[in-house]
């Protein structure tokens, strides 16, 4: 496993398409779930810089925290209840723009203003969700939306 990342500058396409190389290469070699799980999300911290960026698993019939980089989170999450809990029963992504417009947003900080989900899917089930906040409104759109998609393939192999 390389030693330290690579942080690529510009344009978000050109970060997220130097950022995820390197986390197949970091979590490939590693057979644990938490330990990669916990890498990824700090890799994406550091390449950036958003709020908080963690996942929820899915654990008797609730989301339940999983490794996580920022803030201290909600611990539980049920389904259907707030971004999380949506991108859950509806196992689609989920991008909002403006999080006091979403009904039901679960307010973990108040420093969030925008945030994005990504539903976990394996056997045809969504089994947790990968969240991201951000401090600035309007950060995520359909580029985010595909490159992380793209990162779900490589998580989704892992669970
Ligand atoms: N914002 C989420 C809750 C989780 S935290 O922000 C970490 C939601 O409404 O689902």
């Amino acid at each position: 496993m390389a030693e330290e990342l690579v942080l690529q500058q510009g344009h978000k396409a050109e970060q997220y398409q130097s950022i995820i190389p390197q986390i197949q290469a970091i979590v490939e070699d590693e057979s644990d779930v938490i330990a990669n799980l916990a890498n990824i999300c700090a890799a994406l911290k550091q390449q950036f810089g958003w709020l908080w960026i963690g996942f929820y698993l899915v654990k008797d019939d609730e989301l339940v925290l999983g490794p996580f980089q920022g803030p201290i989170a909600c611990t539980r999450i049920a389904k259907g209840r707030g971004v999380c809990g949506a991108a859950w029963q509806q196992q689609q992504v989920i991008v909002v723009p403006d999080v006091d417009q979403f009904p039901g947003h679960i307010a973990c900080s108040s420093a969030s203003r925008s945030e994005i989900v990504l539903p976990i899917m394996k056997a045809g089930e969504c089994v947790g969700v990968l969240d991201i906040d951000s401090d600035e409104l309007n950060q995520f759109d359909q580029i985010d939306a595909e490159y992380l998609q793209e990162l779900m393939l490589i998580i989704e192999k892992l669970i």
